[in-house]
């Protein structure tokens, strides 16, 4: 049966329909009238008369959108109603730009935990006296995926210490440029070994640019470095005169190198017109971003840009612990919109950009 959008001529259907599926916690009359006339939300219905809806609501300047209800007649359940709603609800959420989509369930709702549960929700919260009877609620959420990032690329290696999140990103790409090779956690360390600039505020430091770049370029492939200034990287966030020598000391090497191996460091301000060019022209990218945009807590960060569509940037985040959006511990092609990504690049008070670029090489 087809799905379509609820008008004002279903209300009367949608009130009776809810007042047969639910005993407590209706929507009433009023409310049902509010969200058929505001453009904000959305009731998808299945029937002339409505045979089953869902509720989705939206908030302006949020990438979190919910489904505030969900409801089936008695008479037609166990047909796969309630099934093929949600997955339209989730197809008019991603046109929406929404990113996440969260509801509530009764914990003891069992056939639409089953439901959402196999539909990808994952429970994040349990809710105390949510209900008008005292009931606990589950809150579950689901990351929208897009068909782009989901079908072109799968490769993850998650970093296995807090300082090597550069070869975790580049294990990713390297992964995919070569699928079928095997990496392990000796190909990671030796990747920062060759890579690190050493220090950092407190603990290891983590893989400047440019080494990173030289490391790439010694196992063969065709690499490109990119940054928005010739500054040293991170020199700025170590207070320490000593660290800071040791820093710029491996720094110069690695320049050095890099000349030796003929990789210019180019200075330009990397932008997703930039990085779309890039990977047309079969590059992998590595990005540094600052992590303040997903955590609130600001660190260079590594990670693998996997693909871009119109509207976003699909990032593999190798810190399985702190990527965190909000709850979604699910790092694979983690959506960023586009207008966010000149925000989540720049690190640092001097907003320093870079991008590692590797493909393989040319004959
Ligand atoms: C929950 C509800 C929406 C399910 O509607 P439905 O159209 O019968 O569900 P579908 O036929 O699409 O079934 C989809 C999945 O839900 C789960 N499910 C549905 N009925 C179930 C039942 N009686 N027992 C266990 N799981 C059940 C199953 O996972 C099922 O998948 P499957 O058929 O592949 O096994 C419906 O029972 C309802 O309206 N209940 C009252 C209102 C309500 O509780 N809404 C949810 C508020 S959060």
């Amino acid at each position: 049966m087809a799905i379509r959008p609820a008008t004002r001529a279903d209300l009367d259907a949608l009130v009776a329909l809810e007042n047969r599926c639910f005993t407590s916690d209706r929507i009433s009359r009023r409310s049902f009238r509010h969200f058929l006339e505001t453009e904000q939300n959305q009731i998808l219905v299945i029937g002339d008369t409505p045979l089953a809806y869902v509720l989705l609501l939206f908030r302006r300047g949020t990438s979190l959108a919910r489904i505030y209800s969900l409801a089936v007649d008695p008479s037609c359940r166990g047909q796969g109603l309630a099934r093929q709603l949600m997955t339209e609800a989730e197809t008019v959420a991603m046109n929406r730009d929404a990113l996440f989509l969260r509801l509530e369930v009764a914990i003891h709702n069992q056939s639409a935990i089953a439901l959402y549960e196999s539909l990808g929700y994952r429970p994040i919260k349990r809710i105390e006296e949510y209900y008008e009877d005292g009931g606990d609620a589950l809150r579950l959420e689901k990351r929208l995926a897009r068909d782009l990032a989901k079908s072109k690329r799968s490769s993850f290696y998650a970093q296995t210490t807090e300082f090597t999140c550069g070869p975790a990103a580049a294990i990713m790409a390297m992964s995919h440029l070569e699928p079928g090779r095997q990496f392990s956690r000796i190909d990671e360390i030796d990747l920062w070994r060759e890579a690190t600039t050493v220090f950092m505020t407190r603990g290891h430091g983590g893989c400047s640019p440019q080494g990173l770049a030289l490391a790439l370029s010694n196992r063969g492939f065709d690499v490109r470095l990119l940054q928005s200034s010739d500054r040293i990287p991170f020199i700025d966030s170590v207070r320490n005169p000593e660290k800071k020598q040791v820093i710029e000391l491996i720094h110069n090497h690695f320049v050095e190198s890099l000349g030796r191996n003929a990789i210019d460091q180019e200075v330009t301000t990397i932008d997703s017109r930039q990085l779309r060019q890039c990977m047309a022209e079969g590059y992998e990218i590595l990005l540094l971003i600052s992590t303040y945009q997903l955590n609130r807590n600001k660190a260079p960060h590594w990670v693998w840009l996997v693909a871009m569509d119109d509207r976003f940037a699909y990032i593999n985040d190798p810190d399985v612990d702190s990527a965190e959006l909000r709850s979604a511990i699910d790092n694979v092609h983690m959506p960023i919109p586009l207008a966010k990504l000149p925000t989540l690049l720049g690190y640092g008070t001097h907003t320093y950009r870079a991008a590692v670029l590797l493909r393989q090489p040319r004959d």
